[in-house]
């Protein structure tokens, strides 16, 4: 979701001619009640992690209707055996399969590669990019290295 009031407040590129910003609630509400097959691509930063299986297929379906064919969806997300995801299959956190739910009751999901290409795919879209992306940090406190799984990908409309 991008911030509509921050987007065009604060970017002295945005034109509103160009780009059409608008909220919604992706459970509740539906995109395609302001566009319809108009997008060139939707980027789904962190943002598809935030669901359970499921929902994620309903928002899928919704924003299929307003990416036009050739359109891109460009996702960067939690990886399969993220760091974070170990610490919380320790802590008995799953709900459905590669997915948890955290003390504070928020819902991560960690997405495999055949996982994200059967979501795209089984939608008619063509796989263009998919691959983990590995990123070793250390904490400079604990002096603790931390293994972070992200996936990139990108899906092209038939
Ligand atoms: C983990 S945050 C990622 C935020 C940001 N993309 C980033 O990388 O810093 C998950 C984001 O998903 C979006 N989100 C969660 N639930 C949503 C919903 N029901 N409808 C629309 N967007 C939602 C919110 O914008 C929320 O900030």
């Amino acid at each position: 979701m991008i911030y509509k009031g921050n987007l065009e407040k604060n970017c002295e590129n945005f034109s509103g001619i160009r780009m059409r910003t608008f909220v919604c609630n992706i459970l509740k509400g539906d995109p395609c009640e302001v566009i319809k097959e108009e997008a060139d691509f939707c980027t789904m930063i962190f943002f598809l992690s935030s669901f359970v299986r499921k929902d994620i297929e309903e928002i899928l379906k919704k924003i299929n209707k307003i990416i036009k064919k050739g359109g891109l969806i460009l996702i960067r997300d939690y990886g399969l055996y993220d760091l974070a995801m170990i610490r919380n299959e320790k802590k008995g956190n799953m709900i459905e399969e590669n997915c948890f739910r955290k003390g504070d009751g928020i819902v991560v999901q960690y997405f495999s590669k055949e996982g994200l290409r059967e979501l795209f795919v089984g939608m008619n879209y063509e796989e263009v990019q998919n691959d983990y992306c590995t990123v070793e940090r250390e904490n400079k406190k604990t002096g603790v290295n931390l293994s972070r799984v992200f996936i990139n990908a990108k899906f092209r409309k038939k």
